[in-house]
């Protein structure tokens, strides 16, 4: 996991990791607005006292002119002397004080307050390598990227230049490249930008370079020169770049395969993904294998009364098959809006309280508001969620007095839950034993919000991908009948490429099951 955050209590197999919080996000925004109307109304007052002292000066503009042209005649006149001297004793020592006057009181003091809550540079850089990792997860081209194919708006050419620089600072050239050359691409295209070409070409340059692509280095290093042909660093660089090349031209007579070379270098870009790594970010571009038809027949959907349950015989609920082992159910309309109304409300202001680990006491604090996005709702502080718990006993037939309380979670941009288990495996023993009710057997996870882009929850050992829809529900058990945990169900929650993911989740314990789902004979049932 790439963060630092780490939720206390129920990450216990992986990390939810996210640099944006949309909570926070959404609080930023809240503020700029503010702050614009700020700056507006001090537009407004420097505007008044401008107009002020404009009325001024033409008002003495054309006294001094009657004035200079017949002094004498004008001074002639009694009232005419005690003016001036008025003016000159006290009119212009106020006019003095309007002038010094500051204006921007009020907006400086709004900017000072707020500028504590505003993201810093960490925060610029986490937000820049989400948006790197989201390039990566969701095969996005630089172009579509910036241009704003994506539901939202295109990047100018100085915020390409600006990722490609933190690429740069990170060592990953091979995004400098990408990003910078975006950059370049726009401003050959005559966008109007403060980036500069120079600049751009100067890291440009050292990127292809390091990547090992020494004539396109070579050829951006000339247009450089072309631009400034005084760079110290680019005339430095050429004639490496020459010695380097004559140097490679001596050793390689045997010609070598120009493009054998790129091929390599491709893979080398690509290296470093565990097949794991692979497989989720394939099921998360929706890129999963298909089952085969023989397969997805035997996926049904019906109308389900919880196995005759009271509350569901008149009315069943909606049920999918999403996949068959492990089985994986969605229930369809299984919260509505209102519901999950209040649950977000309840967790909205305990989503800023999570916890954060720390790197140098290795102990867990208070986390700060911005990176943390879960909380727990228990069933006494709301007939909703007392409600909720009962829906998902009645569905599952299962006891939810051993269950964690209901989770909420809310992922922003680049949220994801990288693969892990619910369920604790034979060497983590201790992990529920402070609950006292054995393992996590199944998982309930409520879909409270539909995402624009991104945010499937994928298995990527047997290869599916479950899609966000609000309001529905999914439910897998972690554990076979036997107790052992079926490793199938390992699973991640994708990154959210646009828009953001409101899910919350019930994991249900193993006590209190027993008569509910008595273990069968063989083990792996
Ligand atoms: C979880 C989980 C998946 C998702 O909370 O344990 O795996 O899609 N969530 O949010
Ligand atoms: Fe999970």
């Amino acid at each position: 996991c790439l963060c630092l955050v780490v939720d206390s209590q129920m990450c216990w197999f992986g990390c939810r990791c996210s640099h944006f919080f949309l909570g926070h996000m959404t609080d930023l925004i809240n503020t700029e607005k503010d702050l614009v109307i700020s700056l507006k109304d001090y537009i407004k007052a420097e505007e008044s006292k401008l107009e002020q002292i404009k009325k001024w000066a033409e008002k003495l503009d054309k006294l001094t002119d009657t004035a200079t042209k017949d002094p004498e005649g004008f001074l002639g006149h009694p009232v005419n002397a005690f003016k001036l001297m008025k003016r000159l004793n006290t009119e212009w020592g106020e006019l003095e004080s309007l002038v010094l006057k500051d204006m921007s009181d009020g907006f400086i003091s709004n900017m000072t307050i707020q500028r504590q809550f505003f993201p810093n540079d960490e925060d610029q850089t986490g937000a820049a390598k989400a948006l790197l990792r989201l390039q990566d997860t969701y095969n996005l081209d630089t172009d579509t990227l910036s241009r704003g194919n994506l539901p939202g708006k295109a990047h100018r050419s100085e915020d390409c230049f600006e990722l490609g620089k933190i690429a740069y600072t990170e060592a990953d050239y091979y995004h400098t490249e990408l990003w910078m050359e975006q950059a370049l691409k726009q401003l050959d295209e005559g966008e109007v930008s403060s980036a500069d070409k120079v600049y751009i070409l100067d890291y440009l340059s050292y990127a292809v370079y390091q990547q090992g692509d020494l004539s396109k280095a070579m050829m951006l290093t000339k247009r450089l020169l072309e631009l400034d042909p005084e760079h110290q660093r680019a005339n430095g660089n050429m004639k490496y770049f020459e010695y380097i090349m004559a140097k490679e031209k001596e050793a390689n007579k045997s010609s070598t395969d120009a493009e054998d070379q790129t091929e390599k270098e491709t893979e080398v870009k690509k290296k470093d993904y565990l097949p794991e790594r692979r497989k989720y970010e394939m099921l998360c571009r929706g890129e999963g294998l298909k089952m085969t038809p023989r397969r997805q027949k035997r996926l049904f959907c019906r109308y389900y009364d919880g196995n005759r349950n009271p509350r569901y015989i008149l009315g069943p609920v909606k049920q999918e098959d999403e996949w068959d082992k492990p089985r994986i159910v969605r229930f369809l309309d299984i919260i509505s809006d209102e519901e999950i109304e209040t649950v977000k409300e309840l967790a909205k202001p305990r989503l800023s309280r999570a916890t954060v680990h720390d790197p140098e006491t290795g102990k867990l604090t208070t986390a700060h508001y911005r990176v943390s996005k879960s909380a727990w709702l228990s069933g006494y502080e709301s007939p909703v969620v007392s409600r909720i718990n009962t829906r998902i006993q009645d569905l599952t037939g299962l006891d939810v007095s051993t269950a964690e309380e209901l989770q909420v979670a809310n992922y922003g941009v680049g949220g994801q839950y990288e693969p892990h288990f619910d369920f604790a495996r034979k060497d983590e023993p201790d992990a529920f034993k402070e609950l006292g009710t054995g393992n996590r057997i199944a998982t309930w996870l409520f879909y409270m919000s539909d995402v624009s882009a991104g945010g499937a929850t994928v298995f990527p050992e047997v290869g599916a991908s479950v899609w966000p829809k609000k309001g529905t529900a999914v439910f897998w058990y972690n554990l076979f009948p036997s107790g052992e945990g079926d490793y199938s169900t390992r699973h991640a929650a994708c990154p959210v490429l646009v828009g953001n993911k409101w899910v919350s989740n019930k994991w249900l314990h193993e006590r209190g099951q027993e008569f509910r789902r008595p273990c069968t004979l063989s083990e792996l049932e």
